[in-house]
């Protein structure tokens, strides 16, 4: 079953067609790989899917309803690209305003908070303001904001940037774990080799539009082709930026 659907979508920006007639699926329970040179549309797909932007044409089905829907965003987990956080917030205290928006108790919050901030390595920051973490730090902020309310989706804009080994290795695990309860997952990446490690099925884009998609199997299932060899094939010899 669909839990995202996006059927010829698109979205322009003055004369930048940023989404040119998007359309896949991600079905519930599986891990999506959102993949794409920079400025191939997928912050703006993402967006979309988070009814922070509006689409030109096409329709976008989230859980069943219009993203803008109250009850969709709370469906949610959403890391964005660049987070910006009160700088002078702690780690629990950012979550705690977090969950707050997502109307969440202070009984719901407190024990979810410090599970997921040990989770995420960041047991020894506590005390520390935001202001003073380095930007690895700040990203696995970002990963503890999204886990928070327990969502059924998930849908984050290249969680791996950033990331120390070990911190992938440790997100790795999480996602899986996500997985294991049913969970859904789409996720923005330019880490090829951690979207093969990882994903359940690909989705390529190149100037707004999906030109690959399929399952991980099938981009690698052979052991003579990977995804790193796909992407290039497909993204071809354009070593530029999107226009
Ligand atoms: N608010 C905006 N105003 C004008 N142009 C925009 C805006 N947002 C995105 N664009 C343009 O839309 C295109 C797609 O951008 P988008 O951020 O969706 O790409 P992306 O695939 O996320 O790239 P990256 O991998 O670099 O994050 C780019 O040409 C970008 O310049
Ligand atoms: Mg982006």
């Amino acid at each position: 079953m669909s839990v995202i659907q996006l059927e010829e979508v698109r979205k322009s920006f003055g004369g930048v067609q940023a989404v040119d007639g998007l359309t896949f699926e991600v079905k519930r329970g599986e891990i999506t790989g959102f993949l794409g040179a920079n400025g191939a549309g997928k912050t703006t797909t993402i967006k979309m899917l988070l009814g922070f932007v509006t689409p030109d044409a096409g329709r976008i089905i989230v859980s069943g309803t219009n993203p803008s829907a109250v009850s969709t965003r709370r469906s949610i987990g959403y890391m964005p690209e660049t987070a910006w956080y009160y700088p002078w917030l702690k780690v629990g205290e950012l979550l705690r305003f977090y969950g707050g928006l997502c109307g969440m108790s202070r009984r719901e919050i407190d024990p979810m908070a410090s599970t997921l901030i040990k989770r995420v390595g960041l047991s020894g920051a506590e005390n520390r303001q935001l202001k003073t973490f380095s930007k690895g730090m700040l990203q696995r902020v970002g990963i503890a904001q999204a886990l928070l309310h327990d969502p059924e989706i998930y849908i984050l804009d290249e969680p791996f940037t950033g990331l120390d080994p070990l911190a992938r290795i440790q997100f790795r695990d999480i996602m899986a774990e996500l997985k294991s309860r049913g969970r859904t997952i789409l996720f923005s990446s330019h880490e090829l080799s951690e979207a093969e490690l990882i994903c359940d099925n690909v989705i390529i884009m190149k100037s707004g539009r999906a030109v690959w998609n399929g399952s991980t199997e099938q981009v690698a299932g052979d052991g003579t082709r990977n995804l790193e060899r796909v992407f290039l094939n497909i993204i071809g010899s354009d070593t530029g930026m999107e226009a």
